[in-house]
Order: C-alpha cells, then sequence, then structure tokens
C-alpha cells in the first residue's frame, strides 16, 4: 500500500510538472483523482484492508491526494501567469500579425509652434529665446511701460516679487536681442508667456511668438507684406488681412490684426460674432524710445515689430473651441492631429 502510493505520488507529480497546457493537465487531473482514476481507486480499496491497518493507510492516502490537489493548483497558477495556458495545443498562431507599436506625435502646439518658425526662418528670420522669468525692466520698463503707467493693467501680471516676474509676453525679448545685436536684425521670438487669465479663450500659461526686424528705412508696408506671406502660408491664399489702429506702449503706430473668418470666410458668423473678421496679432512699428532704450539710434534705423498667441493660431487653423483641450493631454484630442 505505502509503495503503490508513493509510486502515485512520483509519477503523478513527474507528469504534472511536465505539462505545458491547461487541457493536459485536466487530463492528468482526471487520471489520478477522477472517478475512475488511480488514488480514487486505491482509496476504495482502504475498505478491505484489515481494520487495524485502514486509519492509518487511509490518512497516508488522504494526504497524497491533498499534496497533489496542490501541486496541479501551482500549475495551473504557473501556466496562466505565463501566457502559455489555453484549452487548445498549439494556440499560439505565429501567422498573425503583430501588434504595431504605439507611435508618439508631436503635441499640437509644438506642430504649430514649428510650423511658423518654418515660414519665418523661410523668410530670412532667426528664433530667439529669452528667460520666462524676467525684471520688471525688461518686461514693462524698458518696454515704455513707465511705473503706474495704465498700460501695466492690460497684463495680469504673475509677480514673484516687486521687479521679479512671469514675462507677460515674449516683448522683453525684443530689448534683450537689441542690447546684444546691432542692426539689421530680423528674428523671430517664440515661447512660453504667463498671465492672471482664465477662460475659453485664454490661459494662465500660453505661448506667443514675437517678431522683430530693424533696419535702415524699415516701413509699415513691409510690416504688412511680411504678415500677409505669413497668414497665407498658415491659412492659405484666400485669407485677408485688415489693419485696425490699436495701442501698445512699445510701438507707434500700433495695430491689432484681424483676418477673415476661417468659418464663414468673411461673411459672417456665430463664430466671428457676425463681423466676418477674426483677432489674430498684434504689431507696429517700434516706438524710438524703445529703440533707445536697445541703444539703436531712431534717427538711423526704424523696425516692426509683431507679437502672436500660438494657442490662437491653433484654434483657428483646427477649429479648437477650447483653449483647455491643448493642456488636458486627453488622448482622444491630441490623437485627431
Ligand atoms: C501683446 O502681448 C504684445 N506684446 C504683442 C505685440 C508684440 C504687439 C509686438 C506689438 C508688437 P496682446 O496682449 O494683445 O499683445 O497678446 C497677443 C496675443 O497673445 C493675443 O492676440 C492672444 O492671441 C494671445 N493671448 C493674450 N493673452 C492670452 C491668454 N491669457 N491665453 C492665451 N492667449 C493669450
Amino acid at each position: 500500500m505505502k509503495d503503490r502510493l508513493e509510486a502515485i505520488y512520483r509519477e503523478s507529480r513527474e507528469a504534472v510538472q511536465k505539462i505545458s497546457n491547461l487541457k493536459a493537465l485536466e487530463e492528468i487531473r482526471v487520471q489520478i483523482l477522477g472517478r475512475k482514476g488511480r488514488l480514487t481507486a486505491l482509496l476504495h480499496g482502504l475498505k478491505d484492508l484489515p481494520s487495524e491497518k485502514r486509519a492509518a493507510a487511509g490518512q497516508a492516502a488522504n494526504e497524497v491526494k491533498h499534496q497533489l490537489l496542490q501541486l496541479i493548483e501551482e500549475r495551473v497558477i504557473k501556466l496562466k501567469n505565463s501566457g502559455w495556458a489555453s484549452d487548445q495545443e498549439g494556440s499560439i498562431d505565429p501567422t498573425l500579425p503583430g501588434r504595431p507599436p504605439e507611435m508618439g506625435r508631436l503635441h499640437i502646439l509644438n506642430r504649430t509652434l514649428r510650423e511658423i518658425e518654418e515660414i519665418f526662418t523661410a523668410m530670412g528670420f532667426a528664433v530667439v529665446e529669452g528667460p520666462e522669468v524676467e525684471t520688471d525692466y525688461y518686461n514693462f520698463e524698458s518696454m515704455n511701460f513707465p511705473t503706474e503707467h495704465p498700460a501695466r493693467d492690460m497684463h495680469d501680471t504673475f509677480f514673484i516679487s516687486d521687479k521679479i516676474l512671469l514675462r507677460t509676453h515674449t516683448s522683453p525679448v525684443q530689448m534683450r536681442l537689441m542690447e546684444e545685436q546691432s542692426p539689421p536684425i530680423r528674428a523671430i521670438m517664440p515661447g512660453k508667456t504667463y498671465r492672471v487669465d482664465d477662460d475659453a479663450t485664454h490661459s494662465a500659461m500660453f505661448h506667443q511668438v514675437e517678431g522683430l526686424l530693424v533696419d535702415r528705412e524699415v516701413s509699415f508696408a513691409e510690416l504688412k507684406e511680411v504678415l500677409a506671406l505669413f497668414i497665407h502660408r498658415i491659412f492659405g491664399e484666400k485669407a485677408r488681412l485688415r489693419f485696425r489702429p490699436s495701442f501698445f506702449p512699445f510701438t507707434e503706430p500700433s495695430a491689432e490684426v484681424d483676418m477673415t473668418c476661417v468659418k464663414c470666410a468673411g461673411r459672417g458668423c456665430s463664430l466671428c460674432k457676425g463681423t466676418g473678421w477674426m483677432e489674430i496679432l498684434g504689431a507696429g512699428m517700434v516706438h524710438p524710445g524703445v529703440l533707445r532704450a536697445g541703444r539703436i539710434d531712431p534717427e538711423a534705423y526704424t523696425g516692426f515689430a509683431f507679437g502672436m498667441g500660438v494657442e490662437r493660431i491653433a484654434m483657428l487653423k483646427y477649429g479648437i473651441d477650447n483653449i483647455r483641450y491643448f493642456f488636458e493631454n486627453d488622448l482622444r484630442f491630441l490623437e485627431q492631429f
């Protein structure tokens, strides 16, 4: 009896350990522990033993049964975890096409930014960057916003201390560039900007691209031509521009530039509030005081500057109606581009 039990245990354990699929494992279980299984037959035979041996033999047989059940259970878990478990022999089909790896892509704002950069670099503009943490001097003072000037209220500013702030626009990079370089200067300055702002079209952090061209006899006509070229490249040849008089402390004259509505092409719709036009950027001729602060002689040189919101351009180009979509990082939104 003892030898038979040992043989059943040894042989069953070897068989279970060799098994590599669940169906074959179940067959082994039935052969050992099923109604007509080897161990079940041995258990039935216990009743024929003399009564003094029956109890000890029954205990030994039950122990072997328990150990084998445990072995089978462990094997099931191992097979399931290894990914090899299956009810069918050879269930891995190597002819099936593989799963393609997920491809990352550029965020739509970076794509828009790169497109803007490509258009301007093709026109001979350099790309220059400046700090996001700025001094009051570069952000405001040097750009002709004296302390207490009401124009400062146009920018709701995140101050870090009295004189240090998060830049509210990319215009301070103009000043840093003028200080470093003598004319001719022809550059765009992209980057993050910050204002205490939050609604469907305004965000506390957003991106701007500044443009600056300083040389002898630069005129407003050239500013118009450069901006028209840019708008046509990014929005198509049919887009038309309109310059509206405006005010920025650092440009004179100043203009806000509108283009024909991307949705109705100028006929008037809900998007453009019936006007047929949409504001796209601010621009103007660099103020003589700003040139002087940048150590450039306004008698010898003139220049133009412009500044646009990158989110605004992307929203118009792709018909996005809420700025928050850019920053929520919801793949259902991002994967559309
Ligand atoms: C300026 O910031 C000027 N520095 C632009 C400029 C440069 C004018 C050079 C003349 C010469 P403005 O405050 O209008 O201007 O902002 C420019 C653009 O930034 C706006 O048209 C808008 O598209 C974008 N913008 C402004 N505030 C936000 C905001 N909170 N969220 C998203 N975009 C914004």
